[in-house]
């Protein structure tokens, strides 16, 4: 066991079953994240990026092979210790912002911390603090309808490390921004990201997201290669 390991996967693997055809999308995956460490996976559409996020963050079960987070095997747990485990340990920005409808900025910020059933006056006070930084004090009251794309995904930002996580995860974060807001965004995340010191797993097919980041992974054909 090393203390310095966050989360690791050993000979992770997933087959999906479609009919007679089995379709072996992640193959043997061994992958450690550090405390504090910033990680990027690139690889093309299809070669099974957000499935491997989804499995690293128990958002989904594997097919072989083992999840560790923070010690904790994630595959001797129930649903119920995993859904605990997720709560108060990851972020995750989904690939496209999954902000709920019904609910204002502000609210969506506090959601983790409504599903831990334990919103205070400070969490409201740290959201709204996170909003600031994220340059949305004055959209808090707005509902995701009433914001832009990039003001969505700074909410959606502000949501998946507002009870501090150990690991944050990303799918294409900024997938469907244009380039100006896309780099804007990151560099507020990235910001936050180090003033936290959570670890950052994030999926890209753009080089320019995964060139910010510490260590990169290609995942090609089932295979995680590292390129730097
Ligand atoms: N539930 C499922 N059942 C069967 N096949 C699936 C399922 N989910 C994903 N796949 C297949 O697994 C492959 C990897 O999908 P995944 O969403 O992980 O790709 P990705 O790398 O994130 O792609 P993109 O860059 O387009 O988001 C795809 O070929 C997809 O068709
Ligand atoms: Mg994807």
């Amino acid at each position: 066991m090393n203390n310095n390991i966050i989360l690791e996967c050993n000979n992770l693997s997933k087959i999906y079953k479609q009919g007679d055809n089995q379709l072996k999308i992640l193959n043997e995956i061994n992958l450690q994240v550090r405390i504090g460490e910033t990680v990027s996976i690139v690889g093309s559409s299809g070669s099974g990026k957000s499935t491997l996020l989804h499995l690293l963050a128990g958002l989904d079960k594997v097919t072989y092979g083992e999840v560790i987070l923070d010690n904790q095997k994630l595959q001797q747990l129930n649903d119920n210790q995993v859904c605990k485990l997720r709560n108060a340990n990851l972020g995750f920005i989904y690939q496209f912002h999954h902000l709920l409808p019904e609910f204002n900025a502000l609210e969506n910020v506090l959601m983790p911390l409504v599903i831990g059933s334990k919103v205070s006056h400070e969490d409201t006070q740290l959201a709204l603090d996170l909003l600031g930084k994220l340059g949305l004090s004055k959209r808090q009251t707005h509902y995701p309808s009433q914001l832009s794309g990039g003001e969505r995904q700074r909410v959606a930002i502000a949501r998946a490390i507002v009870n501090n996580p150990k690991v944050v995860f990303a799918d294409e974060p900024t997938g469907n921004l244009d380039n100006q807001t896309s780099n804007q965004v990151l560099d507020i995340f990235f910001k936050l990201q180090e003033e936290l010191h959570t670890s950052l797993v994030v999926v890209t097919h753009d080089l320019e997201v995964a060139r910010k980041t510490q260590t990169q992974y290609r995942l090609h054909n089932g295979t995680l290669t590292q390129i730097t």
